[in-house]
């Protein structure tokens, strides 16, 4: 008798467990579903995450992200210089890794599953290596700055030996963010593409940027600029199957308390101002616990 009703008893939470189980792997999948329609709706990365032929005409004149007075017309010799299309035409990426900058890296031995995704993501021209960030890159992002600061401008070379590093992987380069971008932006396609042809270097689409601003404020989130980390991933949750997110930690300890440096490559400390990196690592933490993607904030083994 006692333990018949053990057993029933024993039954009606297996029962309970089970529904519950399914109802958390629906609610995931439609969350996961609802923030890739949402994020397609307004703001479209399938279609404008960077200027192309097929999205940008002769003449036409787009707005600078940053500024609400000025406009830059995209003359014909600019024009021939866009990609077609995107290479995710009619198709999504798959499993996607998008690769911060965070210290957590370090020592992290993530290389070889970062390197297992479909699709790529890094930023700045961070350094790769095989074992804690991965070799396998697809898209990169580059700060005008950055070439500025390494005098990479002055011989086409340097900067082509900079980036054969990453292989064929696409280029992005704000170029029109700020007014000071774009110069320096047009030349280091147009100094490129003669020595590295089958490297594309692109150009943000201001009104993505725009419009994926908005999307986020709307949320609640409030900072200058989004960091192109957030916007990157952003643009995989509407393209990818799949989204991991590895180097993305705001803090100066990890989880088992130890210190860890602002980013895995240099000493540098983080500067303050323009991004609000907690703030964005909140908006991960909501995206990771909804199931629309997975941080990974420890080492892997
Ligand atoms: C996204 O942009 C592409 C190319 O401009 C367009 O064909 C497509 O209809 C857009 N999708 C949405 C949902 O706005
Ligand atoms: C990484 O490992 C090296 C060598 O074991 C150690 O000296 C260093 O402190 C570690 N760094 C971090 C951030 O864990
Ligand atoms: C890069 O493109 C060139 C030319 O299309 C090709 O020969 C080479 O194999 C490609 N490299 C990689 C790593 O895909
Ligand atoms: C890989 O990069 C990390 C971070 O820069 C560094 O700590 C580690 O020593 C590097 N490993 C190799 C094999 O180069």
């Amino acid at each position: 008798m006692v333990l018949s009703v053990f057993l029933r008893w024993i039954f009606k939470l297996l029962v309970v467990l089970i529904i519950s189980q399914c109802v958390c792997v629906v609610y995931y999948m439609t969350n996961t579903h609802t923030s890739r329609i949402r994020l397609k709706l307004c703001c479209n990365a399938t279609g404008s995450l960077y200027l192309t032929k097929h999205n940008t005409a002769v003449n036409q004149k787009i707005p600078y992200e940053t500024s609400i007075i000025h406009t830059y017309r995209v003359d014909a010799a600019l024009h021939t210089l866009l990609p077609e299309d995107f290479p995710w035409s009619g198709r999504g990426l798959g499993q996607c890794a998008v690769v911060g900058s965070g210290g957590i890296l370090k020592n992290s031995s993530c290389g070889c599953e970062i390197d297992s995704a479909d699709f790529v993501i890094r930023f700045n021209l961070a350094p790769v290596n095989d074992s804690d960030v991965g070799l396998k890159t697809d898209l990169i992002t580059i700060n005008p700055s950055q070439i500025r600061a390494g005098n990479l401008q002055k011989i086409p070379g340097l900067f082509a030996e900079r980036v054969s590093v990453y292989g064929n992987s696409s280029l992005i380069l704000p170029a029109f963010a700020y007014t000071f971008n774009t110069q320096l932006s047009i030349k280091t396609l147009k100094d490129l593409q003669p020595i590295r042809p089958q490297q594309p270097v692109v150009f943000f689409s201001p009104d993505y940027l725009r419009t994926l601003d908005r999307y986020w404020k709307r949320r609640g989130l409030k900072e200058i600029r989004l960091s192109t980390g957030f916007m990157l991933i952003s643009m995989a949750l509407e393209l990818c199957e799949q989204v991991h997110v590895y180097g993305f930690w705001p803090f100066d300890s990890d989880l088992q308390q130890r210190a860890v440096p602002h980013h895995y490559y240099d000493q540098k400390g983080p500067k303050h101002g323009i991004h609000a990196m907690p703030e964005e690592f909140l908006r991960l933490l909501q995206l990771h616990s909804q199931g629309a993607l997975t941080l990974h904030l420890l080492p892997c083994s």
